[in-house]
């Protein structure tokens, strides 16, 4: 039993901008937002209030938010209490904190171990809650760690559950460098739903080795109804050697909607939006809907 509908939350200008080789110019990436939301999607993260030293390609996010921040469904990430400080000055009502769950990852990638992280972040997830902001939280290496290999399920399940009772709306569950398999997907998202039916669930999957539909198509069967995509399939964490870009939006819709499942997309929309960013990035844009609506 196939849901009819499920929600695409758009993670291209920030999870595809992120590990782009140059920084894209502003006022590109505030034209790609403004027809990704033409092209319908109703949530997505626009940018990261993170260290210009550590990501340069976000250095710009209170001018995204300034000129394209004003929309319901504007998400932006951000890991400390400068971040969601400046979030919050720039008017944004949802925010996405991140950790991992292996402590080799968090690390590299913010320089602190999964406890101090979870400790820095629980006061602030309140506070947050207190002041009526939306709070996503990214789970990274949820299933696997590009130092530590295998991540076990209960540890994945132990770090959601205490962000869960810190009070996020959502869980972004992630396959930071795309090595989940759809057997691992659905075991995962079966568990996390079961223990953690309260809290609103989405599933991000990198595309590395080229299983992200179908860990896409595992987790529907686990009950999962909101996925994490970027326009392109570009995408990647500067922190996780390795990590390729995400599911690219445009086959994921493409498969959804086959299947008679509806996102709201126009996803000719879309591959306007993905016209708009290719000449700014530095991959092949590989998505198969996308070139083969580029050959017609
Ligand atoms: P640090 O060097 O340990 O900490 O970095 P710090 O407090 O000394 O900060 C360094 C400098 O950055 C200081 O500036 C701070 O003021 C400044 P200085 O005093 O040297 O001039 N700074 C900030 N500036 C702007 N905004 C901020 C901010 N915080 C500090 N929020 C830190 C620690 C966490 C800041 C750093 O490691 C960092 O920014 N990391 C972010 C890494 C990142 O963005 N990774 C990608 C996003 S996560 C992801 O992609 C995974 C996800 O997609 C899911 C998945 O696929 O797994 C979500
Ligand atoms: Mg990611």
């Amino acid at each position: 039993n196939l849901p009819r509908s499920v929600e695409i939350i758009e993670v291209g200008p920030r999870d595809g901008l992120q590990n782009e080789a140059n920084f894209v110019p502003t006022a590109v990436k505030v034209e790609f937002i403004r027809a990704l939301r033409r092209a319908g999607f109703k949530e997505m993260e626009v940018t990261s209030f993170v260290s210009p030293k550590w990501v340069p390609q976000m250095s710009d996010a209170a001018e995204v938010m300034q000129l394209a921040g004003d929309q319901p469904g504007t998400i932006v990430l951000t890991p400390n209490k400068r971040g969601i400080d400046a979030a919050l000055a720039s008017g944004a009502k949802a925010v996405a904190v991140f950790v991992g769950v292996s402590t080799s990852f968090n690390q590299k990638n913010i320089n602190k171990t999964t406890e101090e992280a979870v400790e820095g972040l629980v006061p602030h997830i309140k506070d947050l809650k207190k002041n009526g902001v939306i709070v996503r939280a990214c789970i990274s290496t949820a299933f696997h760690c590009p130092y530590e290999g295998k991540i076990e399920p209960a540890d994945t399940l132990a770090l959601c559950k205490t962000l869960a009772e810190a009070g996020v709306d959502e869980l972004s569950v992630a396959d930071t460098i795309g090595k989940a398999t759809p057997d691992e997907a659905y075991s995962l998202f079966t568990l996390l739903k079961k223990e953690l039916p309260q809290v609103m669930m989405a599933a991000h999957f990198h595309d590395t080795r080229k299983m992200a539909l179908a860990n896409i198509y595992a987790s529907l069967l686990a009950g999962i109804t909101r996925f994490d995509a970027s326009a392109g399939g570009l995408g990647g964490c500067p922190f996780a050697p390795g990590a390729s870009g995400n599911a690219a939006t445009e086959d994921v819709i493409y498969m959804l909607h086959r299947m008679g499942i509806d996102t709201g997309v126009d996803v000719d929309l879309l591959n306007e939006a993905i016209e708009i960013i290719e000449p700014h990035v530095s991959r092949d844009l590989e998505s198969w809907y996308y070139q083969s609506y580029k050959k017609n």
